[in-house]
């Protein structure tokens, strides 16, 4: 079992197919709300993690002062230090999700300086600055499609938003404080919303990117890989998002030895307690029958029984009475069963039933001072429906 991508709570949901087209989907997944939600919170904590420290650029402004003259002013190693995400929100519309964040609070650092010419000398002076932002909210709708296969996210909008700026002066001449805030202020404000839109879309891309290499092949062993190729665009709901992979079983050409596959070993994971569901998976029988066939053709639905339970059973004193020339013949000798499948085993599902067919030939063998001899055969179909 490999560790699972992220730690959804999953539920499967089987659906009956019929005679599906060439690409149509055979797995589909729902993201619910409450996986959207799950997922946001990933990405706005990450989100705020990495938009910190942010390096705003220079701001530099020539500003004319009635008898003092031109005076040249710079605001410059703007750095916001900290983010405080108060609350966010993720919402599906017809094109894609919009997730929006409000920030409690933020905090900038920065120097200062001005210079201007009096009379025949320069005055300069400089300083540092803190800036408290109140109010800010954050706001970014992304849309994705499905490209040769893979996901394509696109950013449609991303925007960021400031309410107030106090802005704190330390050092230098407190004459200079309202002109520099006066000046400044909504400066300093576009160039930080500009940053941090600049830094979500940097952001977007590299969620682009990732989405863009995902596998489109998961291999199981060296037997069977699982087509993870999207098929169509992704399904945007009130509030849920859905994606149809192919999910086909097609032949790995990994070199990991095949997984001991024995039927009814699949295991999954069922959603535990009353927590809500984030992810729905639903399967076709298709599913279940492609990986079923590269297991019969790779000649791994076959298995030597040796050990059983009852292990008196398989030595042939125990059938004396019932069998007599088998003890006749090979008297205390151990036996050995050979159970394998003659055709794929199938899977059909219907509404509310999953019927699964194997046909097996069992052949009793036994075992002959270390010599391996056939005795019976015997051909049995299994039917089993949940
Ligand atoms: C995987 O699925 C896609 C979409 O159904 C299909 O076009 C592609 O040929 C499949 N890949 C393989 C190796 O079968
Ligand atoms: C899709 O794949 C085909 C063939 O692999 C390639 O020619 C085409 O440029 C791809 N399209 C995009 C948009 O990547
Ligand atoms: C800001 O300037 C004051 C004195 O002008 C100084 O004590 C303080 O360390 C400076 N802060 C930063 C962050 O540079
Ligand atoms: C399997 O195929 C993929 C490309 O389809 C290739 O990148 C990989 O190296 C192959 N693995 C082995 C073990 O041959
Ligand atoms: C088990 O039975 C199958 C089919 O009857 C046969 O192909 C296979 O060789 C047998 N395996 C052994 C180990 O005898």
């Amino acid at each position: 079992m490999g560790t699972p991508l992220l730690p959804l709570l999953v539920a499967l949901q089987l659906f009956a197919a019929f005679s599906p087209a060439a690409a149509s989907p055979h797995i589909s997944a729902v993201i619910s709300q409450s996986g959207l939600d799950f997922a946001k919170d990933l990405l706005v904590s990450h989100a705020a993690e990495t938009l910190t420290p942010l390096s705003v650029p220079d701001i530099e402004k020539s500003m004319s002062i009635p008898l003092v003259g031109t005076v040249r002013m710079t605001a410059s190693g703007i750095v916001l230090h900290s983010l405080a995400v108060t609350n966010s929100n993720v919402a599906v519309v017809d094109t894609g999700v919009v997730v929006a964040a409000s920030l409690a609070s933020a905090n900038l650092a920065m120097e200062w300086s001005y210079s201007y010419n009096s009379w025949v000398v320069t005055v300069s002076d400089c300083g540092n600055a803190s800036i408290q932002v109140e109010g800010m909210e954050v706001g970014v709708s992304m849309g994705m499609k499905n490209q040769n296969g893979s996901l394509k996210l696109s950013v449609m909008e991303c925007g960021c938003y400031m309410k107030e700026l106090d802005i704190t002066l330390n050092g230098g001449a407190s004459w200079f404080y309202q002109v520099f805030i006066d000046a400044f202020s909504n400066h300093i404000r576009s160039s930080v919303e500009n940053a941090i839109t600049q830094k979500i879309m940097e952001g977007a891309l590299k969620l682009d990117s990732f989405l863009g290499n995902l596998p489109k092949k998961i291999n199981l062993d060296s037997v069977a890989a699982m087509n993870v190729t999207f098929v169509n665009d992704p399904l945007f709901k009130s509030s849920s998002v859905e994606f149809d992979i192919d999910g086909l079983f097609i032949p790995s050409n990994e070199t990991t030895a095949p997984r001991d596959m024995l039927l009814g070993d699949i295991e999954f994971a069922l959603p535990f307690g009353s927590s809500s569901k984030m992810l729905w998976i639903s399967l076709d029988e298709d599913v279940f029958n492609s990986v079923s066939a590269l297991y019969f053709k790779a000649g791994l639905l076959q298995r030597m029984v040796e050990r059983i339970p009852d292990q008196f059973l398989l030595n042939t004193a125990s059938w004396r009475f019932l069998i007599p020339q088998l003890y006749k013949k090979y008297p205390d000798d151990n036996m050995l069963l050979n159970i394998s499948a003659i055709s794929p085993p199938s899977v059909r599902i219907n509404v509310g039933r999953i019927d699964a067919t194997v046909e097996l030939d069992i052949t009793v063998n036994v075992l002959d001072f270390g010599k391996i001899v056939p005795v019976a055969c015997m051909s049995v179909v299994l039917d089993s429906a949940t």
